[in-house]
């Protein structure tokens, strides 16, 4: 992705020379997609890993079939969590042993919101932003009911100074790195410091940032992040969460959940809870064994990949969609709403439209899966692991092509579920 290219080259050529570059290629063959589709929605639901199927028929076939209840020893069940938890861990820039991965991202978030604030027992405030996901507001609001907390809403670039004004009432702030509809990226280094210098803590939903770009939990200091299995990391519908809670909080981190796995001797059965050492504290109950280990090999798509080199990818495939967008698209109506500028944007690119619905169904219907947000926005996710820049050229031309010849129904029926 290195070659200058002579301003006069067409979308075609331009897309043509940067895939010719791409020295990440190969890793497409690293997943299962359907020969004629060009899939944009891997942010929210990751495609097949090339490598689960045969992990997942040897879970079953073979640990589960023949092993039986042993497998929970001699396949390493029980100690999957943590094994797993490692592994999403370490595309996270976590070392090992404060990563944990089993329940879904919405239980990981109210263990996580309800012992970050228990750790700031004396402020009365939980700050979320206003636009984050709803799951994680509802739970900010459960979480303060439960706590006689109060919870403000302050946009990320509001969050220094309202945390400069206030910050010393503030006990937790929850915020993701990517905005899920525009996809802007925040800066989680200037956001985590401003917590500290007020004394409150940093919480962070990697959902769209764990798998699309590098980060660094431990570098930055942050206090507790959660993140799903499934979207950039493509463990499959439903796929395990991951907790990650920083090893300085562990002996005093409470969790709202004290399942018995989480117990220090958990066959022992004993009548109270005392918490396991370390991260094990946060595991909840029997952990979903054939999910957990399709994450684990679906994370091995990621093996060698240096993620600097995936982000370098990821924004020259978002940019240059945006220049298609610049060039097929704004004259046609649509305005992307995802910053321009590179270190401002996540691995999505977002384009509003009135007819936001019924281009994301036509489009799909000539092959380009991506989706839509109510109640205007086409998103694009953009997984470099197996993303083309013909294939992004591919979506814009589609869209253009619908969009001239109006061929598409304007308002269909809602969409069925999407997560
Ligand atoms: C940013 C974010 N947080 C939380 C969730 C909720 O995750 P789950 O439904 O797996 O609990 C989602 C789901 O899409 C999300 O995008």
């Amino acid at each position: 992705m290195t070659t200058t290219l002579p301003a006069t080259a067409t979308l075609h050529e331009q897309a043509a020379r940067l895939d010719a570059d791409d020295t990440l290629a190969d890793l497409r063959a690293r997943f299962v997609l359907p020969p004629d589709v060009v899939y944009l929605d891997g942010n929210s639901l990751g495609p097949l890993p090339a490598a689960v199927p045969a992990a997942l028929d040897a879970v079953v076939r073979r640990q589960w079939a023949t092993g039986l209840i042993g497998s929970w020893n001699a396949a390493g069940w029980w100690e999957a969590p943590l094994r797993v938890g490692d592994a999403v861990g370490r595309l996270i820039g976590a070392a090992q042993g404060q990563t944990i991965a089993g329940d879904s991202t919405s239980v990981q978030l109210f263990t996580a919101l309800d012992a970050a604030a228990a750790l700031r027992p004396d402020r009365p405030l939980l700050v979320t932003d206003p636009g984050h996901f709803p799951t994680d507001r509802y739970l900010a609001d459960a979480v303060a009911r439960r706590r006689d907390l109060e919870v403000l809403h302050v946009r990320p670039e509001d969050l220094p100074d309202l945390l400069a004004a206030d910050g010393e009432r503030v006990a937790v702030v929850s915020y993701s790195p990517v905005d899920y509809r525009t996809g802007e990226l925040y800066d989680m280094r200037t956001l985590t410091r401003a917590a500290h210098d007020a004394g409150a803590l940093a919480l962070w939903d990697l959902c769209h940032a764990a798998g699309a770009l590098p980060l660094d939990v431990d570098g930055l200091g942050v206090d507790l992040a959660v993140g799903c299995g499934y979207k950039f990391l493509s463990g499959g519908p439903g796929a395990p969460a991951f907790l990650y809670v920083a090893r300085r909080h562990h002996t005093r981190l409470e969790t709202p959940l004290p399942g018995w796995t989480g117990h220090t001797d958990p066959f022992a059965l004993a009548d109270s809870y005392t918490p396991a050492p370390g991260i094990a504290r946060a595991r909840i109950g029997t952990p979903p064994i054939l999910s957990l280990l399709a994450l684990e090999a679906a994370l091995t798509a990621f093996d060698g990949v240096d993620l600097a080199r995936l982000r370098t990818k990821s924004l020259s495939l978002t940019g240059f969609f945006l220049r298609c967008a610049g060039e097929l698209l704004t004259p046609l109506g649509f305005t992307p709403v995802t910053p321009a500028e590179p270190g401002r944007r996540g691995s999505q690119v977002t384009l509003r439209h009135a007819h936001a619905r019924g281009l994301a169904v036509a489009l799909a219907e000539v092959g380009v899966i991506a989706d839509m947000r109510a109640p205007d926005l086409l998103r694009f996710g953009v997984n470099a692991l197996y993303t083309s820049h013909q294939d992004m050229l591919a979506a814009a031309t589609r869209l253009r092509d619908l969009t001239e010849k109006a061929d598409y129904d304007p308002s269909p029926p809602t969409q069925g579920p999407v997560t």
